[in-house]
């Protein structure tokens, strides 16, 4: 994602946004551990939650980053290194009450074997308390997406659809649904919200570990089970 213009804001407003409409909800930060999987130097968007939250952690594989987000979070756990071991470490293993991905686009690690939020979301599993919060970029509408045939392709894959470059905000809840369910997750409450030229939103998901005991009277009703038919909900597929 491109840096924002220095002393710009646009960047800190969403997740301000994503923040109010969590605490609308009845979730509690004040009472949560919260990490920030991709860090960077932290005042894109974690320093807009840092200050709510009961406790941060924030990694970041970047050490040119560690000084400037030691600064911008002076009160987080930080470790420089790459997210995805952290993730299999025992002593991080059902930690977290808010994981947030603020992923890179497209492709990225050593041997571009990443890409968007696709593989990190596997980490969650492992990384979070028995009920948890995860927000993360949803890009649903790529830009300049003709010039990267090997991007549309991972897409595809990933989204099982026959055309990702453009995902309507009902595919997108639909399919994430579908993902948290293959992962062994119960989606209990979902929401876009949009935050970056109109391409990038975050998704927001309460969740819930399959065979977990949680709070029944209060649980939304499973939005669905099923695989996500693409086609019904991207008109511009249908055929
Ligand atoms: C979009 S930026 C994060 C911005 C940050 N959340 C903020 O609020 O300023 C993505 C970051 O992910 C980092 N990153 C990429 N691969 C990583 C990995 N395997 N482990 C940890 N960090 C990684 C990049 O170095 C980059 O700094």
């Amino acid at each position: 994602m491109q840096k924002p213009a220095e002393g710009h804001n646009s960047y800190r407003v969403p997740m301000a946004r994503v923040c109010a409409r969590l605490e609308a909800a009845g979730i509690d930060l004040g009472s949560c551990r919260a990490l920030e999987f991709f860090a960077r130097e932290g005042d894109w968007h974690t320093t807009t939650y840092a200050s709510k939250v009961a406790e941060l952690d924030a990694w970041e594989i970047d050490p040119s980053c560690e000084a400037a987000l030691r600064k911008n979070l002076p009160d987080a756990c930080i470790r420089i290194g790459d997210s995805f071991e952290f993730a299999t470490q025992r002593e991080f293993a059902s930690q977290f009450d808010l994981i947030v991905y603020d992923n890179p686009q497209m492709f990225f690690g050593s041997c571009n074997q990443y890409c968007e939020h696709f593989e990190a979301l596997s980490t969650l599993p492992n990384l979070m308390k028995p009920q948890a919060a995860v927000v993360f970029n949803v890009n649903r509408k790529p830009f300049d997406y003709d010039k990267w045939p090997r991007w549309q392709a991972r897409r595809r894959q990933f989204y099982e659809c026959p055309d990702a470059a453009q995902l309507t905000p009902e595919f997108v809840m639909d399919f994430y649904g579908w993902h948290f369910n293959r992962l062994g997750l119960t989606t209990r409450l979902a929401f876009l919200e949009p935050r970056h030229l109109s391409h990038v939103d975050y998704f927001f998901a309460r969740l819930e570990k399959k065979g977990t005991a949680g709070i029944r009277a209060s649980r939304a009703p499973e939005r669905l089970q099923g695989r996500p038919d693409f086609r019904a909900t991207n008109p511009k597929n249908s055929r």
